[in-house]
C-alpha cells in the first residue's frame, strides 16, 4: 500500500453536525522506534504491547461552517481550554488534510482526558493522537458508510502515525508491529499491524507496572531525540539491530522463552538510552532512581529466579514487565522494595490490552 491509497473516494453523504467519542490506550514498545525520516516514517521496525488502563478518552464535536479557508478547532483537557495543545493539532491537521479532505469544512471542539495523571511523565501522545485519529475516522465513516472495519483501523493507524509515530501502535492489540521488515509479513512503515504469528500462553495478560520515577517535563523531547539519530555514529548498526531483534523475538514469542524475552527487551531498553547518551549533543533521561530500580530488579531476579524484567520509554520511568501467574509475588516485591524510588510513591498497574473502543 502507498500513501495515495488513503486518499478517500468522493464522500457519498453530507453531514451537518454531531459528536463522537473514542477511548484509546497507550502502548509500551519492546523493540524501540528511535530515529525517523519525514512524517514519522520509522528508521527501523518496532513492536509493542498495547496497554489497557492507561488511556485517553476524546470527544470530538463537529459542525459545518461556511468559511473553508482554514482549520477551526478548540481543545479542552479535563474541561479546561488548552491553547498550548493547538500548534501540535494544527500541524497534525495540515499533515492529514489530504487524507481527510473534510477537515476545513467543520468547526471542531476536541475534549480530552487521560486516565493517568497528566503530570505523570507518561507520554500521552500515543493514546491522545490515536483517540483523535479514531474520532476523525468515525466522522469520515458517516460520509463513507461502506468503509470496512479493517480499512477503518488501518487508516486510523496511518493517520495516528502522522500525529505521533508510536500512536499508530495504539489502535489495536495486543502485540503491534510497525515498520517494514522481512520477519513480519504485511508489516508497513505507514501503519501498525497486529503481530500475525503464534504467541505462547506465557505472554497472555502480561503485566506492566509503571513506576513513576520522575513526573516532570522531560528535558529533551522525543522529537529532538529522534532527530539526533541523523548522523548518529551508531545509527546504522542500531537500525539493523532492531531488525535482527524482531527476527530473534519470533521464536521467543512462539515457544514462551521468558529468559530470551527478558534479555532481548532489557537490551532494547538500555540500547535506546545508550543512543541518547551517544548522540551529539548527548543527554541522559534516566535518573539515579531509575538505576536503583533496575539494580533491585536484577538482584531480585537472581535471588528468586523470577521472570521479572523492565523496559524504559524515553524518560526516567520504569515499566516492570512480568507474567500474570507471578503477579502476586512480584507486586509484593514492587510495593516493598521499588515504590520507595517513585516520586511521591506513585505507580500505575497496567497489563496488555486489546486496543481502542468506540464509546459513542
Ligand atoms: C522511546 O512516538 O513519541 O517511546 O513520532 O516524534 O511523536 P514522535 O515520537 P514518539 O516516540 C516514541 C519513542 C519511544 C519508543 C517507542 O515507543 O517505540
Amino acid at each position: 500500500m502507498t500513501e495515495q491509497d488513503f486518499i478517500p473516494k468522493p464522500y457519498l453523504s453530507d453531514i451537518e453536525n454531531g459528536k463522537v467519542t473514542w477511548e484509546s490506550p497507550s502502548n509500551i514498545a519492546l523493540i524501540k522506534y528511535w530515529g525517523k525520516k519525514k512524517d514519522q516514517i520509522p528508521e527501523n521496525p518496532s513492536i509493542s504491547f498495547t496497554l489497557s488502563n492507561c488511556k485517553t478518552i476524546t470527544t470530538v464535536s463537529y459542525s459545518k461552517k461556511a468559511d473553508t479557508s482554514s482549520f477551526e478547532f478548540d481543545v479542552f483537557l479535563d474541561g479546561k481550554m488548552k491553547d498550548d495543545f493547538k500548534p501540535k493539532i494544527q500541524t497534525f491537521f495540515e499533515r492529514i488534510e489530504v487524507y481527510l479532505p473534510f477537515l476545513k469544512e467543520f468547526k471542531f471542539k476536541i475534549e480530552t482526558e487521560n486516565t493517568f495523571p497528566h503530570s505523570s511523565g507518561i507520554a500521552s501522545s500515543a493514546s491522545g493522537m490515536s483517540a483523535l485519529a479514531l474520532c476523525l475516522m468515525s466522522i469520515e465513516k458517516q460520509m463513507l458508510p461502506d468503509l470496512s472495519q479493517k480499512s477503518f483501523n488501518k487508516k486510523a493507524s496511518f493517520l495516528a502515525r502522522l500525529g505521533s509515530g508510536s500512536a499508530c501502535r495504539s489502535i489495536e492489540g495486543d502485540l503491534i508491529v510497525w515498520g517494514e521488515n522481512k520477519t513480519v509479513e504485511g508489516s508497513s512503515d505507514l501503519f501498525g499491524v497486529q503481530y500475525p504469528y503464534k504467541v505462547h500462553e506465557n505472554f497472555k495478560e502480561y503485566q506492566d507496572t509503571i513506576l513513576l520515577v520522575d513526573k516532570g517535563e522531560k528535558q529533551v523531547s522525543s522529537s529532538v531525540g529522534h532527530n539526533l539519530m541523523h548522523n548518529h555514529p551508531f545509527a546504522k548498526n542500531r537500525f539493523q539491530q532492531a531488525h535482527d531483534n524482531l527476527e530473534n523475538l519470533k521464536p521467543i514469542l512462539e515457544s514462551g522463552d521468558l529468559g530470551g524475552f527478558i534479555s532481548l527487551i532489557e537490551s532494547e531498553a538500555l540500547t535506546l538510552h545508550a543512543m541518547m547518551m551517544t548522540s551529539m549533543p548527548y543527554f541522559i533521561l534516566m535518573k539515579p532512581n531509575t538505576l536503583e530500580i533496575i539494580n533491585k530488579i536484577w538482584k531480585f531476579r537472581q535471588e528468586t529466579n523470577s521472570n521479572i524484567s523492565f523496559t524504559l520509554d524515553a524518560g526516567a520511568n520504569v515499566h516492570v514487565l512480568y507474567p500474570k501467574n507471578k503477579a502476586t509475588e512480584i507486586l509484593e516485591f514492587i510495593k516493598s522494595e521499588l515504590v520507595a524510588y517513585c516520586q511521591n510513591g506513585h505507580y500505575i498497574c497496567d497489563q496488555i490490552g486489546f486496543g481502542a473502543n468506540h464509546i459513542k
